[in-house]
Parts: structure tokens; C-alpha cells; sequence
């Protein structure tokens, strides 16, 4: 059993510190990469508050395909470059949305979502899954927390 157990009371820098060293230690020495997506999600859920989804897409054959994830049952293919996370994955950059509705092309999985962070996940160079998490709450997502799913997506670059 793998117990963690993070303090709603840390300040956001130690809620991401914490999912960081949980991640490393939940993967470390697993090579699949599906174990490890499911597990990494189920950390995000527990770490980070106020989530509605989070969870992972895999590119695959130039889509994004549904992978691990906490929350509603969500789209299952989205092509690259619609909506936020098709947005990350064309362009390989971080996408921070405070509002989603005013995000020409959003597509909403779970009508309670307001505002949205995507990380692209890239191994050599090519963009290889993002990590998408969802709040309630608008503007929930700022760059400390882009920050600390950027280094997520670099631990697991080469773990999934
Ligand atoms: N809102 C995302 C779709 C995925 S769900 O939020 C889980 C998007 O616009 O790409």
C-alpha cells in the first residue's frame, strides 16, 4: 500500500512539491506506462483541491486519445489543436485558461468545468501525452501551478 497524505493546509508550492516527490516514488522503477498514468492521477486528485477532472490524453496516430484519469467519463478523441488540450498538444505549449467558455473551441466534457490547465508531456522532442486537470472554479489555474505540472510532465516523460 502507498500511503501519502498531503495537508490541506500547505501553500500551494508544498502541494505541488509533495505530488512531485509522491509521483517520482509511485513510478520509479514501474515501466507501464498506463500503472503509472492511473496512479499519477489518482495523486493529482488527492493533492491538488478544487478539481472537477484530472487526468492524462495520449497522442496517438496524430489524435489525442482518453488515457487514466479522476473525474466525469470524458471525451474519448480529440483531434490536435481543437479545444485546450488538442491546443498544447499542436503547439507543445502549457495552456492556462481562466475562463473556458471565452476558449474559441473548448470542448466541454463536464458543463461544471470553468476554467482548465494543459500540460504537454514531450519525450525527444515530440509532444507524447498532455496532463489536463479542470476546476469549478474560474481562474483556479496560475503559473505556479503550471509550473509544477510542467516538472510532473518531465518526470514522467520517460515513466509513461
Ligand atoms: N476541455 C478539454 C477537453 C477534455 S475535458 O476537459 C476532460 C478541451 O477543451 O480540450
Amino acid at each position: 500500500m502507498h500511503q501519502f497524505s498531503p495537508d490541506p493546509a500547505w501553500s500551494k508550492a508544498e502541494l505541488h512539491s509533495g505530488l512531485l516527490e509522491a509521483a517520482d516514488a509511485i513510478t520509479a522503477g514501474e515501466s507501464d506506462a498506463i500503472a503509472n498514468m492511473a496512479n499519477v492521477a489518482a495523486l493529482i486528485w488527492q493533492f491538488l483541491p478544487d478539481l472537477n477532472w484530472g487526468g492524462f490524453y495520449r497522442a496517438i496516430g496524430g489524435e489525442l486519445v482518453l488515457g487514466p484519469f479522476c473525474g466525469l467519463p470524458a471525451c474519448i478523441r480529440i483531434p490536435l489543436g481543437s479545444g485546450v488540450c488538442g491546443t498544447a498538444a499542436a503547439s507543445g505549449a502549457t495552456q492556462i485558461v481562466p475562463d473556458v467558455q471565452a476558449f474559441p473551441g473548448h470542448i466541454a466534457c463536464d458543463a461544471a468545468s470553468r476554467s482548465e490547465l494543459v500540460v504537454p508531456v514531450i519525450r525527444s522532442g515530440e509532444v507524447i501525452a498532455v496532463i489536463d486537470l479542470d476546476s469549478p472554479i474560474p481562474a483556479r489555474f496560475d503559473a505556479e501551478d503550471a509550473a509544477g505540472i510542467e516538472a510532473l510532465a518531465r518526470l514522467l516523460a520517460s515513466r509513461i
